[in-house]
């Protein structure tokens, strides 16, 4: 036997009892002739004592451990005389009387503790070392429990957990695919899923009537803090339901989810608000409620005094940040240059402060009257100490977009953004469409697969823009956590939204035939949804980035450094594949 307890297991409650260890030195430390060794598994950390009054020749070995080797240690448990309260085993430690090496170790390229790493690099590099280190541990178990409770949740539903295949067809919408040349097929290529969802549809087809997985999807393109190229989904679909049903399957599961894995209980339901007031209050389709903060349009008070800036504007919108008034010109000046950075891209940022007098000060007093500016304090509902911020634009949704980047940044500098809160909501009425400048067409904002709302349905001849779906996304602290909607099951229908995304008949036929031929077969009405589930662990982890929470992330160049993938291939698999590379440039 290897060991008989891990080393996170130990207690006081232990004193006396023979016990054998297995695992890595973390740490040792010789002090006269006591040598202390740190030694640690998945489970937690052990002190183990060698002294030369007992053995000498063990504590001669022990001196000769390195950090990372992997022992086994046989010995008694004892009570420490000087606890460490900051672990669970602090009040023990092990009087070793067997030490076998079960193999050694180079000297690690960084020191694996919790509060140390090698910086970005080394770890995704050495990521298996980084993964020793007990906070990037805990966010892997976090996953491992999450997952768990989401099969318990949805089984004790009915549903059923199926998998589609990973090697599939591209699908043109939505983002790029990774793709998959076919040997046996020479000249034709896979692609890997974005996400399984016609095929979840097609399983409605089938009557399997309540499905889920917990798959992985595949997305090429650009990365950010809260997205990888391949990630997890939790995907579900459902029969014979409305939109109601499935938000409220779908909140009871999050609920489910927030009580298990974090202790807190969500007793309210969740507000549900359009997609249109999101963007009018927040600026943005996933607003982060943990601070109000909303945006208040103020083209009535502001425009016609002679302010070209306003005057001239299509959108005028203010924020008002409680108890800000102190804040200083350089701080002020730090702001404005926050929402002219390029990413952010506003022209420049006006700004009114509330004194203690109630007076209104503004950094363009001299084009306002105070009776103008206690008009502005009056529509933005501020008091004595606060501070009014406004950003003002020719494009209403551009500048509702800046305005939110500022209402978020002061946010976090107030510190009302804290990650032990959570403010949950649900987005509806998403409008079906969205115009790609890119593309010169419209595009589905969902997916082309969304069903628009009935009462919307006659506006797809006439003002399609102006349709909205049966859509829904779950945000958390600004976070979107999930998102679905209630699908077509109509041939005739899915054939006309083809239509209006630009889809010839033939195209259509082509790259969803089997979707529609199949919903000639009698499809039942159903719907659905897929959470993030890096995301969700993310959020209750309290992570910066969904990459700590997955084993093995690729970076922002969507590189995994481990594997030093993606890599080129030999000329012998190019020639099996029939695939020919483009010269670079500069030979062709
Ligand atoms: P959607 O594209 O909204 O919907 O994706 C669902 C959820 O998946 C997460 N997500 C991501 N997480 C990490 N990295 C990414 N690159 C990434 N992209 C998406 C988000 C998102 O809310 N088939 C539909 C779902 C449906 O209609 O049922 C779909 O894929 O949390």
């Amino acid at each position: 036997m290897y060991r008989t307890k891990t080393c996170g297991e130990l207690r006081l409650s232990d004193a006396g009892s023979r016990v054998t260890l297995a695992g890595w030195v973390q740490r040792s430390r010789k002090m006269g002739g006591m040598t202390f060794v740190d030694m640690r598994d998945r489970y937690g950390l052990t002190q183990v004592v060698f002294n030369v009054e007992n053995d000498a020749a063990l504590t001669e070995a022990a001196n000769h451990l390195g950090r990372e080797y992997v022992i086994q240690v046989t010995g008694t448990v004892a009570e420490r005389t000087s606890k460490n309260h900051n672990i669970p085993t602090g009040d023990i430690e092990i009087i070793a009387e067997k030490l076998t090496v079960l193999n050694s170790s180079e000297v690690p390229p960084f020191t694996i503790e919790d509060d140390t790493d090698g910086g970005d690099d080394l770890r995704m590099r050495y990521r298996y070392l980084d993964l020793r280190r007990a906070p990037v541990r805990s966010n892997l178990e976090l996953r491992h429990r999450m997952t768990m409770e989401v099969r318990r949740y949805l089984d004790s539903k009915g549903f059923l957990e199926i998998e589609t295949p990973m090697l599939v067809g591209s699908t043109p919408e939505g983002a790029r695919d990774f793709v998959v040349p076919s040997r046996m097929n020479p000249g034709q290529f896979y692609a890997l899923p974005q996400s399984p969802q016609t095929l979840k549809q097609l399983l409605m087809v089938s009557g399997m009537d309540r499905y889920f997985q917990i798959v992985k999807c595949f997305r090429d393109e650009d990365l950010r803090a809260d997205r990888q190229p391949e990630f997890t989904q939790i995907d579900c679909e459902m029969s014979f339901v409305e939109q109601d049903d499935i938000i409220n399957l779908f909140e009871g599961m999050a609920k489910h989810l927030f009580k298990e894995l974090r202790g807190v209980e969500l007793t309210e339901p969740f507000i549900r608000m359009p997609w249109a007031d999101a963007m009018k209050y927040y600026g943005s389709d996933k607003p982060d409620l943990r601070f109000d903060m909303r945006f208040v349009e103020l083209m009535d008070v502001l425009k016609g005094h002679g302010f070209g800036v306003f005057d001239n504007a299509a959108y005028i919108g203010g924020i008002c940040a409680k108890g800000a008034a102190s804040y200083t010109r350089k701080q002020l000046d730090e702001l404005t240059d926050y929402v002219k950075r390029p990413q952010i891209g506003a022209k420049g940022m006006v700004y009114a402060r509330v004194e203690a007098d109630g007076n209104v000060k503004s950094s363009v007093d001299k084009f306002y009257t105070q009776d103008t500016l206690q008009e502005l304090r009056k529509a933005m509902n501020a008091e004595p100490g606060d501070l009014i911020l406004i950003l003002s634009g020719d494009d209403v949704m551009r500048t509702r977009k800046q305005l939110c980047e500022l209402r978020l940044e002061m946010g976090r500098r107030l510190g009302l953004r804290d990650k032990n809160k959570f403010a949950c909501l649900w987005v509806v009425d998403f409008p079906m469409f969205e115009w790609s400048e890119e593309e010169q067409r419209l595009m589905a904002m969902h997916h082309p697969f969304t069903h628009p709302k009935d009462e919307d349905i006659a506006l797809l001849d006439t003002d399609p823009a102006a349709v909205r779906a049966d859509a829904y996304d779950m945000v958390v602290n600004g976070v979107e956590v999930g998102g679905g909607s209630i699908r077509i099951h109509d041939s005739a229908l899915q054939a006309k939204m083809f239509e209006i995304l630009g889809f010839t008949p033939e195209k259509a036929q082509e790259q969803f035939g089997f979707l529609m031929n199949a919903f000639k077969f009698g499809a039942p009405p159903h719907g659905g949804l897929a959470y993030g589930l890096d995301r969700w662990v993310s959020l209750f982890a309290g992570l910066d980035s969904i990459r700590d929470c997955i084993a093995f992330p690729k970076n922002n160049s969507g590189r995994d450094v481990m594997l030093d993938a993606p890599a080129p291939l030999d000329q012998k698999q190019l020639d099996e594949l029939q695939l020919e590379l483009a010269k670079p440039e500069a030979e062709s």
